[in-house]
């Protein structure tokens, strides 16, 4: 399975799809998070944060570029990348590095999309005109390790 649409109705809604996918993500995975200001690419990673119990140390990583969530089996780095003026920056701060050193969830990433690995989850955040508690989750895989992953979360949805 190559996409999988989820609407979202609420931010708790949010917290807990990106909770139930975590599930499924394993060291050296990597998730791009898409869409405008506001649409829950931050709030999506908050919920991701408490599958590990991680989520109140959540703060943006917009003024450092990276936050790092360091736990004894598995590291998250959390990344925004909006500020990168380029995907030369992102090589400059040593971003690759990061990549198979644990999981990385990257804001903004489609910026950076040279440097990211060839395989990766993009899930973009859609904000809807009629009701502003409604997002729509688009989740797309590329590549077959994560086509499978998502046949197992739809699974896991249904
Ligand atoms: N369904 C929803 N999913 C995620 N966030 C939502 C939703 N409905 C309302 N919100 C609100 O929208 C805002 C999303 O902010 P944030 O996650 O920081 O966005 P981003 O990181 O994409 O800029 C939060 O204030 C959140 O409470
Ligand atoms: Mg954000």
């Amino acid at each position: 399975m190559k996409e999988l649409l989820y609407i979202s109705n609420s931010s708790d809604d949010t917290i807990s799809i990106a909770k139930r996918f975590a599930k499924f993500i394993k060291n050296g995975d990597c998730i791009v998070l898409t869409g405008d200001l506001g649409a829950g690419k931050t709030k999506f990673t908050e919920g991701f944060l408490s599958y590990y119990n991680l989520e109140d140390e959540i703060s943006s990583p917009t003024f450092n570029i990276v936050n790092e969530y360091l736990t004894s089996n598995i590291n998250i780095y959390h990344f925004d990348v909006y500020r990168l003026a380029d995907t030369d920056e992102f090589y400059a701060i040593g971003g690759e590095e990061y990549f198979d050193k644990g999981i990385c969830l990257i804001e903004w990433g489609e910026q950076i999309e040279d440097a990211l690995p060839i395989d990766y989850i993009k899930i973009n955040f859609e904000k809807s005109d009629e009701n502003e508690n409604i997002r729509i989750l688009k989740i797309e895989a590329k590549g077959k390790k994560y086509e499978e992953i998502l046949e197992n979360l739809k699974e896991d949805l249904d």
